[in-house]
């Protein structure tokens, strides 16, 4: 890449191209080659609001627009397209400030070697702020996305609608936001968030499948801590209200946090190489080199003894899954349901499982919607579901009751049971009441179901049971405790295990727990090409 030229020397060139201007003679015609008139205004394009605020960016301890499109893609692969590009407004002075670009760089570029279409916001013209002309750049690139089946990718960094332009700046989210949500399902789209974005700037970003964020100076907020203290009186800073902790755990708006830009960036290349390039594509296989026949005698003993006592899902997931593959989405969010991309055998898939060592795995209103847009978005994309369910239930009381569980519950029911990419299931414990059906059971078209010895289906725990079926008894007993605890031993017998749900063939298999690594392979081997679908309609009417 060519270097570019200080700020000075650019001032100077175009004041003296502005010179022979006012003098009605076009200079730049007259002194400078065709060539070098390209190369000035390409230089002066790359600088965008000029040193000074580039300075500043760096001091906030951010990348320019441009440092983060380089650590972004595939070395030497960028393609810029409009940085001739200039606002057209001429209220409140801007007629003076006419960056080329205009606040945005937009182009294609490879990730991992594949295309992508991508658009990076540059703070330091006007705040990154949204123009109609930046607008019209953003929308050609996501039309451009569409046309050619490749991802697009947002580096948001901007102050919102630019209020200069009024009306016209919101025009052009509207113009983003349609075409974020025609992409949907079609293309993968995600947002990086790596600056304060307030107003519109936030929405674009929220309608994409992926949120990531850089710890400390990454903001979100419709509108910003001032605001906040105006109408509601709340005193707050940007941090709290709209950090990336704020929105990686308490908002669940953010999928991924980490430390600083480039380590944002880079996430983004790693959960791109789950993805394929459109929805007509699968997700590419990448060999790990981990035996797809590697057993792992460990998961034999994971599961204690005491069902109430919590193990780590994770490390379940871990230990099945091609060797460093994980690639958890959401994790400080609901963390009692655990989402995220792996491969299998080098297939990339998509994992949904429940934690028993958060809330003991119970489903609850964050949970059922962190699952349910992750199941979404591996079936607009073909990537396979595999589901590890150890689940006591949903949880009870007036606060998920009264805030909508049935309604957001539904959800991740309507999910799974819309999915028709390869779905296989592995209970290695609780599969209690309706929990059992949600967790992409056979009767909403589960593909392979398999339980482990240590698996539970029941409608409830045995506890819970006993007390319900033997409320008489148990109140008339000499020792109530003695005759619970005794019921509750004989309902355990009785329904926790998982040969009545296999007696009805609800179970494919009983498997031992070490071999579910080369089952879950084979399984997926047999689905590769499973064809299934939904009827034709519109689109369904999930329970937002
Ligand atoms: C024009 C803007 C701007 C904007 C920032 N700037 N936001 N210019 N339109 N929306 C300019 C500033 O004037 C400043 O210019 C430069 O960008 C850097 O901004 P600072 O305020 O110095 O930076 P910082 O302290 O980091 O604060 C960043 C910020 C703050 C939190 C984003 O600038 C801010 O609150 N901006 C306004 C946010 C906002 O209300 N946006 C409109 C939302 S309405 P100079 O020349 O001084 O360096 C909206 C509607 C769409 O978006 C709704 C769709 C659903």
């Amino acid at each position: 890449m060519k270097e570019q030229g200080t700020v000075e020397e650019i001032k100077e060139k175009i004041s003296l191209s502005e010179k022979g201007d006012q003098n009605g003679q076009n200079s730049t015609f007259e002194h400078e080659n065709r060539l070098e008139r390209m190369n000035r205004l390409r230089e002066e394009s790359k600088l965008g609001g000029g040193e000074k605020r580039i300075e500043s960016q760096h001091k906030k301890g951010k990348l320019t627009a441009r440092e983060r499109i380089d650590v972004l893609l595939d070395d030497g692969t960028f393609h810029e397209i409009d940085a001739f590009v200039r606002h057209r407004s001429h209220d409140f002075g801007l007629e003076k400030q006419r960056y080329l670009g205009d606040g945005v760089v937009t182009g294609t570029g490879k990730i991992n070697g594949r295309d992508v279409c991508l658009f990076s916001q540059d703070f330091t013209v006007f705040g990154g702020s949204l123009s109609e002309a930046h607008a019209e750049k953003i929308c050609k690139i996501m039309d451009l996305s569409m046309k050619i089946g490749a991802p697009v990718i947002g580096l948001n960094d901007s102050g919102g609608a630019r209020i200069q332009e009024g009306v016209v700046s919101l025009g052009g989210y509207a113009e983003i936001f349609l075409r974020n949500t025609l992409s949907s399902g079609v293309v993968p789209q995600i947002s990086a968030v790596l600056g304060p974005c307030a107003g519109g700037a936030v929405y674009s970003p929220a309608i994409t499948d992926f949120v990531v964020m850089a710890d400390g100076t990454s903001y979100m907020f419709v509108t910003g801590p001032n605001v906040v203290k105006t109408v509601t009186h709340e005193e707050i800073t940007q941090e709290e209200l709209g950090g990336a902790h704020t929105h990686a755990s308490k908002s669940g708006v953010a999928h991924l946090v980490r430390e600083n830009e480039i380590e944002a960036l880079k996430s983004i290349r790693t959960m791109l190489s789950y993805m394929p390039q459109n929805n007509r594509e699968k997700p590419p296989t990448i060999d790990l080199d981990d035996p797809h026949d590697r057993l792992d005698y460990v998961l034999n003993a994971i599961v204690p003894e005491n069902p109430n006592k919590p193990y780590d899902m994770k490390s379940v997931i871990e230990r099945v899954v091609d060797r460093s593959s994980f690639l958890e989405i959401h994790e400080e969010f609901a963390s009692n349901i655990v989402v995220g991309f792996a491969r299998l055998g080098g297939q990339s898939v998509g994992i949904v499982a429940n934690q028993p060592a958060s809330l003991a795995g119970v489903l609850d209103i964050d949970a059922s919607v962190k699952g349910a847009r992750f199941v979404r978005f591996c079936d607009c994309f073909n990537i396979p579901l595999i589901v590890f369910e150890d689940v006591p239930g949903f949880l009870p009381g007036t606060d998920q009751e009264w805030r909508g569980i049935i309604r957001h519950g539904a959800k991740l029911l309507y999910a799974f049971c819309e999915a028709t990419v390869p779905k296989i299931t592995v209970i290695t414990r609780k599969a209690y009441g309706g929990a059992y059906d949600v967790m992409n059971s056979k009767h909403i078209r589960g593909d392979f179901n398999y339980a482990w010895p240590t698996a539970e289906i029941a409608v409830m725990g045995s506890k819970g049971a006993a007390e319900i079926l033997y409320r008489k008894e148990i109140a008339e007993a000499e020792d109530p405790e003695a005759e619970l605890a005794r019921h509750d031993v004989e309902y355990r017998e009785r329904f926790a295990h998982p040969y009545l749900a296999a007696e009805r063939g609800y179970i494919d298999d009983v498997i031992e727990p070490a071999q579910t690594r080369p089952i879950l392979i084979d399984a997926l081997g047999l689905l590769q090409d499973k064809q299934d679908s939904n009827p034709a309609k519109k689109h369904g009417n999930i329970p937002l």
